[in-house]
């Protein structure tokens, strides 16, 4: 694990934070929680001013982030003033219930907040498995481009999460790392 990535995640009931595993595995990342009050350990700030890129994460609830992410959007407005965020690579990721569940707006919110940092955002820069032949466990079943959503059941443990999103989630990582590598060299 290297500090030029974190991933950075609120998780109500854990789903949201396997995906956040799988992210970081693919990107080298490390993790940064957001806890149930919508905080994040105080020396998260320099670390995640320190990255290179950051990866949001949140569970989509009632079409858009969290609360406690939207705290912490919130709490970072410091970091916006100062422009700390500014030129580093963005992406993000939800987890919900519904194929759709309107998450979409979820990864709308985080971009538009990457935005606003001045951040360079970064879809998935995936093909879909959108074809009649596709099955639910391929990779980027969900065909998003905008961010990395994956779907899981309502009453479906985080242990009952379909592994074809766990594996679209780790290819997502390696794409933001892979991004990286090409923005550093230039
Ligand atoms: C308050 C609340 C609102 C929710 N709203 C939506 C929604 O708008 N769309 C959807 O598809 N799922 C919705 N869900 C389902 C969650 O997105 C889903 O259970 C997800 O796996 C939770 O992730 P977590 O375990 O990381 O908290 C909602 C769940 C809760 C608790």
């Amino acid at each position: 694990m290297n500090n030029q990535i974190v991933v950075v995640c609120h998780s109500g009931y854990g789903h949201t934070s396997r995906v956040a595993e799988a992210v970081a595995a693919g990107a080298d990342a490390s993790i940064v929680s957001i806890d149930a009050e919508g905080n994040v350990d105080p020396t998260a700030w320099a670390q995640l001013e320190a990255a290179k890129a950051i990866i949001f994460g949140s569970p989509t609830y009632f079409a858009n982030v969290s609360w406690q992410f939207k705290r912490f959007i919130d709490a970072a407005s410091s970091v916006w003033m100062k422009q700390a965020w500014r030129n580093k690579l963005a992406a993000g990721f939800t987890n919900s219930a519904g194929i759709s569940g309107d998450k979409l707006m979820t990864l709308q919110t985080m971009m538009a907040m990457a935005q606003q940092h001045g951040m360079l955002w970064v879809g998935t820069g995936m093909m879909p498995s959108n074809a009649k032949a596709s099955m639910r466990d391929d990779v980027n079943y969900l065909a998003s481009f905008t961010g990395l959503m994956t779907a899981t059941p309502f009453d479906a443990s985080v242990d009952e999460m379909h592994p074809g999103d766990l594996r679209t989630a780790q290819l997502f990582g390696a794409r933001v790392a892979e991004v990286l590598k090409l923005h550093a060299a230039h």
